[in-house]
């Protein structure tokens, strides 16, 4: 082992209890500003650290991995998606690479069933007129929603977090359909219908959920041809990324009231969202808080701290290693 300890970069101010552990761990540079850098900025603040701890909303494009300095071995993301990584980049500059899989799937699911609830019940309707001062009292007409028990749900991308949503929406009655690259065991599949072609699934979802992680195939592939495959009034629900939904045909079809609602979680280009969405009554919003539990954010930095260690410490394979595809 190294006579010194091997110098890591936060590139955000990441919770307490992490930052204790990075700190006894690594000779770390904390970001107790929590201000983003940009990729020039990383180039520079990693000269002399032998990794980095990034986050999502981080951008390692493949120039800015390009121009890190020859001591980075090891980028360590403080999320599960790592699209914000250009991984085939670093793998050319041999820099390892990991992520923080399973942690924030309970998380993840139950802010996915807010959304969805959020949105067949009007929930952004409803605190607003409250706050607003102009809740008239109770009437029979008031505030009428979605039905959700007995629904059909289907899942974009049936991995961890999909499937803890169908364990959810059981709860609830829903029927579940999924698409996903390959079958699920019966086990798992726990009499979900699985479409091998996801656009043949569209059809029999009176609530999408998109649960698929963003790459170059699922970039805006939630567009106008196949919201128009979905059931009139079906709801869409997005906590995976932003940039899987076209948000002009989103949009469009909340606006036209082809969709009943959508509940979102991500944004393409967040924070700085589609300004149509602010006036859409239909849509109920949050922001990107899928993960956001004390105990999730604390798990995800262990796990991260966990590879860090593992590769830069003890010199073994990050448990969590992410491969180019
Ligand atoms: C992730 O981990 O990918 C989340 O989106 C951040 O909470």
């Amino acid at each position: 082992m190294a006579d010194r300890k091997p110098r890591v970069l936060a590139t955000r101010l990441f919770p307490l209890d992490v930052e204790a552990r990075l700190t006894a761990s690594f000779d770390a540079i904390l970001n107790p500003e929590d201000r983003q850098y940009d990729g020039p900025a990383l180039i520079k603040a990693s000269e002399g650290c032998d990794a980095i701890m990034c986050a999502a909303g981080d951008a390692l494009t493949a120039e800015t991995i390009a121009g890190l300095p020859a001591s980075v071995r090891m980028i360590a993301t403080f999320s599960v998606g790592y699209e914000h990584v250009d991984v085939a980049a670093a793998a050319k500059r041999n820099i390892a690479v990991s992520n923080t899989p399973d942690v924030l799937t309970d998380a993840t699911a139950d802010i996915a069933l807010l959304c969805l609830l959020g949105a067949a019940r009007r929930a952004h309707e409803g605190t607003t007129m409250l706050r607003t001062h102009n809740w008239v009292g109770w009437t029979p007409r008031q505030l009428m929603g979605v039905h959700v028990t007995g629904r059909r749900l289907g899942i974009l991308g049936m991995g961890r977090i999909g499937q803890a949503i169908a364990d959810r929406a059981r709860a609830f009655r829903m029927t579940i359909h999924y698409s996903n690259r390959s079958r699920l065991p019966p086990e798992l599949e726990k009499g979900a219908t699985f479409h091998a072609d996801p656009d043949a699934m569209l059809p029999h979802c009176d609530v999408l959920s998109i649960n698929t992680p963003m790459t170059a195939a699922t970039r805006k592939w939630v567009n106008a041809e196949r919201i128009a495959k979905l059931p009139k009034n079906a709801i869409v629900v997005n906590t995976a990324r932003g940039g899987v939904v076209d948000d002009e045909a989103l949009i469009a079809a909340l606006k036209s009231g082809r969709l009943a609602a959508a509940g979102l979680d991500v944004f393409d280009g967040e924070p700085r969202i589609h300004k149509d969405y602010y006036d859409l009554e239909n849509a109920f919003l949050l922001p990107h808080m899928g993960s956001a539990t004390v105990d999730t954010r604390n798990a995800m930095g262990f796990k991260a701290l966990d590879n860090l260690e593992a590769f830069l410490l003890n010199g073994k394979t990050p448990p969590d290693l992410v491969k180019a595809s």
